[in-house]
């Protein structure tokens, strides 16, 4: 029997997938294998360190439930989550770049008229978002349908705040004959990711703030056309250069402009048609 090396040791690690009924199983995790046996090469953990590892990422996985996704989490603050969410999706012309979806989207928000508000208790600062969606080459979608969302005045979604009404700053809406819509919520305000978790703990010993940059979640779709999962930031937010989850990208800071009684902000959202 040959000595104990990496090189041969790697390769027996590697064989013994040959077997895998799923090729895309065996290459993934052949995959895998290779870059931890690297990583573990690169950095010779010693075995207290590799425990520490180990134990992390159990409290990741015991700090998660039906309400709460510390791994996403964990994906989000590594830039993990943006990097697969560029690889699927990329930018294209006429199209609207994604952001990541994050933990508190909702299913089930009511259905609203264009104009009507998403804050059920109007505490903030009154803003108006309108505009179009349309396909690549710009023609109006009618019937396309926005899923909205954000955050209180307070930083915090309403489920996770008992003193806010239920599905308070959610809302559906749909296009009009000409691809129109438009909604009205309150200016949102920067917040910091839950940090209360074993994430949090990695952030704070990384020396790294946990606040996003404010924002409006948005899930655009219509028939025939892929979903664009994706958020617009206010353009004069401190975070924007520094957002917690990497989520921020030019083309989805939009400028507030101060009307009488309301920020105004236009945005046109581009759909690219289902393959
Ligand atoms: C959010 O924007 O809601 C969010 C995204 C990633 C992690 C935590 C929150
Ligand atoms: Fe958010």
């Amino acid at each position: 029997m040959a000595d104990f090396t990496i090189e041969p040791h790697l390769a027996d690690a590697l064989g013994r997938l040959g077997e895998a009924k799923d090729e895309r199983l065996r290459e993934l995790t052949a995959a895998f294998t290779r870059h931890m046996f690297a990583f573990i090469e690169e950095v010779r953990p010693t075995e207290q360190e590799w425990l520490a590892g180990i134990e992390f990422l159990t409290a990741v996985g015991q700090e998660c439930d039906d309400k709460r996704q510390e791994f996403i989490l964990l994906s989000d603050m590594l830039g993990v989550t943006m990097l697969v969410d560029y690889l699927n999706h990329g930018s294209a012309p006429g199209v609207t770049e994604t952001s990541v979806l994050g933990p508190f989207h909702r299913e089930g928000a009511p259905k609203l008229d264009n104009g009507t508000t998403i804050s059920q208790d109007g505490i903030g600062e009154p803003v108006v978002i309108s505009g179009r969606v349309t396909d690549e080459a710009g023609a109006p979608i009618t019937g396309a349908v926005l899923d909205v969302w954000q955050t209180a005045a307070n930083g915090l979604y309403e489920v996770q705040d008992d003193s806010q009404p239920d599905y308070n700053l959610r809302g559906i809406f749909t296009t009009d004959g000409d691809g129109r819509y438009a909604l009205r919520t309150v200016k949102p305000v920067s917040y910091p990711v839950p940090i209360d978790g074993p994430v949090g703990a990695l952030m704070t010993a990384l020396g790294r703030h946990s606040y996003r940059p404010a924002h409006v979640h948005f899930i655009v779709s219509a028939e025939g056309y892929k979903p664009v999962v994706t958020q617009l930031f206010t353009d004069d937010d401190p975070y924007l250069r520094s957002d917690a989850v990497f989520g921020v990208k030019g083309s989805l800071v939009v400028t507030y402009q101060r009307g009488a009684e309301e920020w105004r902000v236009t945005y046109d959202f581009g759909l690219e048609r289902a393959a």
